[in-house]
């Protein structure tokens, strides 16, 4: 296996995944794989490409892949967690990151969510006025009762409104972008200087340029003005008080081949072009990659049920659809997938490739995984493989009709290319969906 190629490499766990019968016709019929060896992979190229003089804490997005094993898989590969929610951050401890590991962003985080972030001690970034008010109040009244100071390292996250890249969605420093502070908006940026002069405790700068579809420049125009801002608040206190920028995450992921481009090095690269101040050894760095580390790690292998013509037209309809493609489905534009076409074995199909449309089991017209997508003539029971579906799809479930949630399984291949599988994930039963649905 040592020097096999990426598709190489999935044919031959897919084919061991049937013989496990972790794919199967009737009791499997829709699975997702996470490749841990290449996860690792991933990880130790971006810890790789931050140099060593500087202090970086790269944080794993929770919301790219938020199973938990997958979470303690990636803390002990020396990563702390991004997390945006009470659930994400419930997760983020049931793995066993630290509360100093955590960083908490979210746009709409409840008294109740800051109050435990800070007695944890989880780092925090505020998203608005309102939201540093609150802090306030939440400081004052633990000042008064315990008499301490926050052990959190607390930012704010700032719109450098920089514009949007490809994916509209995925745009978080559009001028109008509903996350963070806008900077250049009429008079925020005295406002935030004062906060800051005022708030001796806020110590942190938080941007996230978005997530997919911006270019690299743009990312790091961004994290350029964030890094600015950081010093104009230090020269304006008179005083090192910004002692950290947070750079988000948001590298891009090649959706077309099984290249792995742009790559974190070709990030570094950037920020060092356009925000060299970064790297001078004055602050402290914290990076929240959810996608560019878990997509092209994962792929999702689908039972083929029926095959039918209509209007001419081939259909294949499998077992993976909107319930864990659902960006795919809903945008295809935005999200297309690569999919590959293997018989009941797992082996690749060979045959002329004819156009196919690829759907999904739900209920609406438009659950296709792919219009007229070449592909080897697909039959009952062969199945169709979704790739770079490690981030922000098996683990993103959509619950349209009471579909099951999938097994997720992680993988790792032996050097004399023996696969070994372990569940990250157990497939919902049918009385779980019932559970979930009020019984
Ligand atoms: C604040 C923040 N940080 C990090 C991420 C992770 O982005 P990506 O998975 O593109 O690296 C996101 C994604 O939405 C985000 O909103």
């Amino acid at each position: 296996m040592m020097n096999s190629s990426a598709g190489e490499r999935r044919e031959h766990i897919l084919r061991a995944a049937v013989r496990d019968r972790l794919v199967e016709p009737e009791s499997a019929v829709l699975a997702a794989f996470v490749d841990l060896d290449e996860v690792a992979a991933s990880v130790a190229a971006l810890h790789k490409a931050f140099p060593d003089s500087v202090d970086v804490l790269h944080t794993f997005a929770a919301k790219a892949n938020c199973l938990v094993p997958v979470l303690e898989e990636v803390r002990k590969l020396g990563m702390g967690c991004e997390v945006a929610s009470a659930g994400e951050l419930a997760q983020a401890l049931s793995a066993g990151f630290a509360p100093e590991q955590i960083v908490y962003d979210s746009p709409a985080k409840t008294r109740s969510d800051l109050r435990q972030a800070l007695d944890l001690g989880v780092a925090v970034n505020a998203d608005n006025f309102q939201e540093l008010a609150r802090i306030d109040e939440i400081l004052a009244a633990r000042a008064s009762t315990t008499g301490s100071a926050p052990a959190s390292r607390i930012g704010v996250r700032l719109n450098p409104q920089v514009g949007g890249g490809g994916i509209a969605e995925m745009s978080t420093a559009t001028a109008t972008s509903k996350f963070g502070i806008a900077l250049e908006d009429d008079g925020n940026r005295q406002r935030l200087l004062d906060a800051y002069r005022e708030r001796p405790w806020l110590t942190w700068v938080h941007a996230h340029v978005g997530s997919q579809g911006c270019p690299l420049d743009l990312i790091a125009q961004g994290i350029a003005k964030a890094v600015a801002f950081a010093e104009e608040v230090n020269s304006t206190c008179g005083r090192r008080q910004v002692t950290g920028i947070d750079i988000g995450g948001g590298l891009p992921v090649n959706f077309a081949d099984d290249e792995t481009t742009p790559g974190f090095d070709d990030y570094v690269a950037a920020l060092r072009a356009h925000a060299p101040a970064l790297f001078t050894g004055a602050y402290r760095i914290v990076t929240e990659f959810g996608r560019s580390l878990l997509a092209k790690n994962g792929f999702t292998a689908a039972c083929v049920e029926y095959t039918k013509v209509s209007g001419g037209r081939p259909i294949a309809i499998t077992h993976a659809g909107a319930q864990v493609a659902t960006r795919t489905v809903f945008m295809p534009a935005a999200w297309p997938l690569r999919l590959t076409a293997h018989s009941p074995d797992g082996t690749l199909k060979q045959g002329e490739p004819v156009p196919q449309d690829i759907a999904g089991p739900c209920c609406f017209a438009g659950d296709l995984l792919a219009e007229a997508r070449p592909l080897p003539r697909l039959a009952p029971g062969d199945i169709v493989a979704l790739l770079d579906t490690g981030a922000y799809y098996s683990s993103t479930p959509f619950h349209y009709n009471s579909l099951p949630d999938p097994a997720v399984h992680g993988v790792r291949v032996d050097p004399d290319g023996h696969v070994h599988f372990r569940p990250l994930r157990q497939a919902e039963t049918i009385r779980d969906v019932l559970a979930r649905t009020g019984r």
